[in-house]
């Protein structure tokens, strides 16, 4: 049976369309996601939105529709970009969906069944925006105006409220940050968090009465669950809870959580108190990425400067995007979004490295050898140099990004996809045509060879481009997984190859649309 691995991107906020900073947590996950089926995995894939709350009753209200109707229209809009995208998700959960309020309310019973819950009254600071509260410390007092150091307006509430003991939990989280070093990552971020932890916890207000769109609370329908209890909860309900199926024993722990930094509290302090708390078990890791930014402010709906991807993949095409997205800046530090830097990569790394490469070598194959795969010479110790580099990617390409160092896995293909424009330069196989072309089969077999490692590892990156890049080396669409890189493997001599077609085309900018009288 192959090994099992749960990937998960935090579920959307429904208050509003998605922007890029959505997209991109879910392309991570995306990536991770297919890199790991064609690593021989079975991979559940999850994402889905988070419906519930007293901000997106607010939106609800202002668009004069009801809540379930307003969550109805804006959910369809993030599932629309996972289409458009091309995200390959196993699932996409809804809070609102009949088998989420059951599993969100049966975590709250063994919570409450195990002593971790009790009703008291919460006072204090509570920001609608950001569906917190913050302590005294943190609310600044401008002219009058009480802010959050998120910026968002806080007001002082008082109201009944159940609690969570989380208070009771420090030296256990310290105890499970120890014995799981891989937890949580980049190891700034868990610095962060163990820091956080050790500066002492207070116990957590976990239910609300001062609004209903929410799960209400079993037992006592007055309050309706935090929100991010009811949210935290869908990566279980994704696999079953609470019933005890298949799904939930061979995918629960999940493997990696992807989310971004503003929300690593939530899933790397108080969702492993939640689970330990209800007798289940942590998942295995976290990653928070960071975020990307325009004009130097994070991206985001309320500052109002987002970045609409429907509109970049109408410009610049779905895999040039997904690339520049995980190509530009490394995963987990802050990135500025710059149009220009998609030109500047689909020009040099797409255009002038792999589409370069993949013309010059298919278009001289397709002349001198009727279309068929060359049929190779002894290999020189060059050709063998060139393809052991190939044959090297799939270990540090697997290496990097079980770290989520995506970047720095794209860095160590294109190594070789420069490596193999050089090899072309030095051994110029257009100029062995008549000299020995038996070289030139060999030189030529080398480098279809290469290329066909190039495309089978860059496939969770840009999945379409890749597809046509292995039609073009009639590569059987079953033969496109990574157990596939192996020598054993290789291009058979003599296929018939189809005819060659540009994958990276130039980047041409747009003309403007003439205006005629
Ligand atoms: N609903 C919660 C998550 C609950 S998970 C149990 C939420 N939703 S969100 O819609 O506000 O954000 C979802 C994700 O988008 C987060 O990972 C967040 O970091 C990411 N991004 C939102 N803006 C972003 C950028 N400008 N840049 C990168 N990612 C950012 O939080």
């Amino acid at each position: 049976m192959s090994p099992t691995y749960y990937i998960t991107t935090p579920i959307y906020y429904v208050n509003d369309k998605p922007h890029i900073g959505h997209a991109y947590t879910s392309l991570a996950c995306d990536v991770m996601a297919r890199f790991k089926r064609l690593d021989g995995y079975d991979v559940m894939f999850v994402t889905g939105t988070d419906e519930h709350g007293q901000k997106v009753e607010k939106a609800s209200l202002a668009a004069d529709l009801d809540p379930q109707s307003f969550t109805n229209i804006v959910s369809q809009n993030f599932w629309d970009l996972a289409c458009l995208m091309g995200f390959s998700q196993d699932d996409f959960i809804r809070t609102t969906e009949t088998r989420h309020i059951a599993a969100a309310q049966s975590l709250w019973c063994l919570l409450r069944n195990n002593g971790h819950i009790y009703l008291d009254y919460y006072e204090g600071w509570y920001s609608i925006n950001d569906e917190t509260f913050y302590s005294e410390a943190d609310v600044k007092n401008l002219a009058g105006q009480h802010i959050a150091p998120t910026g968002a307006i806080v007001e002082r509430v008082k109201n009944p409220s159940y609690f969570f003991d989380l208070s009771r939990w420090q030296e256990k989280l310290l105890a499970f940050y120890e014995a799981n070093p891989n937890f949580i990552a980049p190891e700034s971020r868990r610095n962060e968090v163990i820091g956080f932890v050790k500066g002492g916890l207070r116990d957590l207000s976990i239910s609300r009465t001062n609004f209903k769109w929410g799960i209400p609370v079993p037992d006592d329908e007055k309050h309706v669950m935090y929100v991010w209890l009811d949210a935290l909860t869908n990566y279980i309900t994704a696999v079953d809870f609470p019933k005890v199926t298949s799904k939930y024993t061979q995918y629960w722990p999940a493997d990696l959580h992807i989310i971004g930094k503003d929300i690593l509290r939530f899933h790397a302090v108080y969702w492993p108190a939640f689970l330990m708390g209800a007798g289940l078990e942590p998942p295995k890791r976290v990653f928070a990425h960071g975020w990307w930014t325009n004009d130097g402010k994070k991206i985001s709906k309320s500052i109002g400067n987002v970045i609409d991807p429907i509109a970049l993949i109408r410009t610049y095409g779905l895999d040039p995007v997904r690339y520049y997205l995980m190509r530009d800046v490394p995963f987990g530090s802050d990135g500025h979004f710059l149009e220009p830097s998609i030109i500047k990569r689909m020009t040099s790394d797409l255009s002038n490295d792999i589409g370069n490469l993949i013309q010059r070598v298919l278009s001289m194959v397709a002349k001198n050898f009727a279309s068929t795969v060359p049929i190779p010479g002894k290999f020189t110790s060059e050709d063998i140099a060139l393809l052991a580099s190939a044959n090297a990617l799939l270990v540090v390409v697997r290496r990097h990004f079980d770290n989520q160092a995506f970047h720095k896995g794209l860095e160590e293909i294109f190594y070789v996809i420069k490596y193999a424009n050089k090899y072309v330069d030095d051994h110029a196989p257009w100029a062995l045509r008549k000299s020995d072309y038996e070289r030139m089969a060999t030189v030529l077999y080398t480098l279809v060879e290469t290329i066909r490692y190039i495309a089978v590892l860059l496939q969770p990156i840009m999945p379409t481009s890749c597809a046509k890049m292995l039609d073009q080396l009639a590569v059987p669409v079953n033969a496109r997984s990574f157990n596939q890189l192996a020598t054993k493997c290789r291009l058979v001599p003599g296929t018939r190859l189809p005819k060659p077609e540009s994958i990276f085309p130039r980047w041409v900018e747009p003309r403007g649309v003439l205006d005629i009288d």
